[in-house]
């Protein structure tokens, strides 16, 4: 499974590389925004030099013709760029079009696997299920990975299947067992991965033993 940050924060992007389990990047412009991004640009472009893995930069467009030279003068910034597309039919229609000329895309917003469907016939490179905005309306978030998982094994369609939303540590684990490829997480979930009281307990017990027997050895 690949492991990306939902996130435009630089600091957070060098510090989740920095551990060497990083495969990627997801932007929205919400979380752009977030971090005051003037120049989108030239801000994708610092990510990409970071990671060597995909960098998904959004579209803001929402007309195809739009969508379509937006997402060709994102996928010039780097070779590691994809075009996120929100899922809506001009969306479709484009990333049918920026497939065939060989541009990865990411097709966002996915709250259905009939949407997941479409996304996948059209050539998207990747899907992104939105799992905590479903469990936030009382749906459950993790059906939509199973059933899109089961469609796309039943096809052999290729598109990734990128689990997004992602709020905590569970939401990531459960996304494994029901085989997405990907998940994109903010940098704290990626934190929270590794938390376990027992290993902390257990460390601080290994520790104090070692300098016990220091002492002993002493004597
Ligand atoms: C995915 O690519 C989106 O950027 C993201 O996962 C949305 O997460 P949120 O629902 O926490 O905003």
């Amino acid at each position: 499974m690949k492991f990306f940050i939902d996130t435009a924060d630089l600091e957070e992007i060098h510090e989740a590389h920095d551990m060497g389990v990083l495969d990627g990047v997801t932007t929205n412009p919400s979380l752009c925004a977030k971090v005051g991004v003037k120049d989108f640009e030239g801000h994708i472009a610092k990510i990409c030099d970071i990671v060597d893995g995909d960098v998904s930069a959004e579209v803001i467009s929402t007309e195809f013709a739009d969508i379509v030279s937006e997402g060709r003068n994102i996928a010039s910034i780097a070779d590691n760029v994809v075009v996120k597309v929100p899922l809506i039919k001009d969306g479709i229609k484009a990333i049918k079009t920026l497939s065939d000329e060989g541009i990865k895309t990411n097709c966002t917003l996915c709250f259905s696997p009939s949407q997941a469907l479409i996304a996948a016939k059209a050539g998207a490179t990747y899907i992104s299920p939105f799992i905590g905005r479903l469990d936030d309306i009382s749906s459950e978030g993790m059906n939509l990975i199973a059933d899109i998982r089961m469609i796309y094994d039943n096809y052999g369609l290729e598109t990734e299947i990128l689990a997004a939303s992602i709020r905590h540590p569970m939401h990531l684990v459960e996304s494994a067992r029901m085989g997405a490829d990907v998940a994109t997480m903010p940098l704290k979930v990626i934190v929270g991965l590794l938390k376990h009281p027992l290993t902390d307990i257990g460390l601080e017990r290994f520790l104090a033993d070692w300098d016990k027997l220091q002492e002993t050895l002493k004597k």
